[in-house]
């Protein structure tokens, strides 16, 4: 059984702030769906509302239809990974993933916890400390808690923002096949765009209090709704000119109508970001395959754009 899931019309106010605002989502039962946004835009609230920690002030959380608003997170079969992990400091590995077991008094206990750490390779950690193991072993151990009761929805705060870029590159890959094998819904927060590049079936930013765009990233990249978006998604926001705006790459560098100013050159792997600015003042950041010099002046064209309808932020 997978699960769907559905907010109606969220809001949810912290003193004069409102964090979440008239938010309506449905995500498709075995879906695994990234929410993208920066800090402090209400990502955490959002799943604290889902799980049934936070209650929403309006609206409503609907799991395969029902209305579980009112519930509490222990009758809600979902499953949390918080941001921090929330692992019992002075419990065991074992003592962790069985601990969800025996609050609902489930049968087995020894075998199913021992099937899921060798699922996630960490059988050889069991009667270790949490605080002896590693930061990757502790979020193995956080993911294995959560899904020793085999939810059917699965909400995950940030839980591989604490890895270093190697482990979390390879931790990526394990999550997305893990997500395949339960074949359950995810709900994955992130900050990170290659987090939601490679985990999101779809991608949902939020700004705001609310989804400004739920589309697959390589739209949000190359199609995006807003110059917000434009801004916010990508490694390097996007260019903007008048109402048009375009990515790093969408330039034909040598000729053209356009002209900048080079403020300074940025070697990436050997591809180089130009920094410059128009004679009109806009700041732009240019792909090129060599180095130009501050001072140095550079004629492109522009080989594609997105034109916007609305003003462009800080013109
Ligand atoms: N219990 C609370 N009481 C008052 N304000 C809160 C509470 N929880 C969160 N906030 C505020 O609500 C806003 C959203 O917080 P939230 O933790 O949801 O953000 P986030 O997107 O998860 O950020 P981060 O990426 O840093 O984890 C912030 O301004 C935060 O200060
Ligand atoms: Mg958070």
């Amino acid at each position: 059984m997978t699960t769907k899931l559905e907010l109606r019309n969220v809001t949810k106010t912290y003193g004069k702030t409102k964090v979440i605002n008239d938010l309506s989502i449905t995500i498709d039962a075995g879906e695994f769906f990234v929410v993208l946004g920066p800090s402090g835009t209400g990502k955490s609230t959002l799943l604290k509302i889902i799980v049934g920690i936070e209650q929403p002030d309006t609206g409503k959380v609907l799991i395969d239809g029902k209305d579980v608003t009112k519930l509490p997170p222990n009758r809600r079969n979902l499953a949390m990974v918080f941001q921090n992990y929330a692992l019992y400091p002075n419990m065991t590995v074992y003592q962790n993933i069985a601990f969800p077991l025996k609050m609902h008094r489930i049968r087995n206990i020894p075998e199913k916890v021992r099937n899921i750490a060798e699922k996630l390779n960490i059988q050889d950690t069991l009667s270790k400390r949490v605080t002896q193991i590693s930061g990757g072993q502790q979020q193995r151990v956080a993911l294995a808690r959560a899904i020793v009761r085999n939810p059917t929805l699965f909400l995950l705060d940030e839980p591989l923002s604490n890895l270093d870029a190697r482990v979390r590159y390879s931790a990526r890959g394990e999550l997305k096949k893990l997500q395949q094998d339960l074949n359950q819904t995810f709900v994955f927060v992130t900050h990170d765009q290659k987090e939601a590049e490679s985990l999101g079936d779809r991608v949902g930013v939020l700004h705001n209090g609310s989804f400004e765009q739920i589309s697959t990233y390589n739209e949000l990249y190359n199609d995006p709704r807003t110059p917000w978006i434009g801004d916010f998604v990508g490694d390097y926001p996007m260019n903007f000119i008048g109402k048009m705006g375009f990515r790093p790459e969408w330039v034909e560098v040598g000729r053209g109508n356009y002209e900048v100013e080079i403020d300074s050159s940025e070697n990436v792997g050997g591809i180089y970001f130009i920094h410059g600015k128009t004679s009109s003042g806009d700041s732009l950041i240019l792909k090129a395959d060599r180095r130009y010099e501050t001072g140095e002046r550079m004629t492109f064209g522009i080989t594609k754009f997105k034109e916007f309808d609305v003003p462009v932020p800080g013109q």
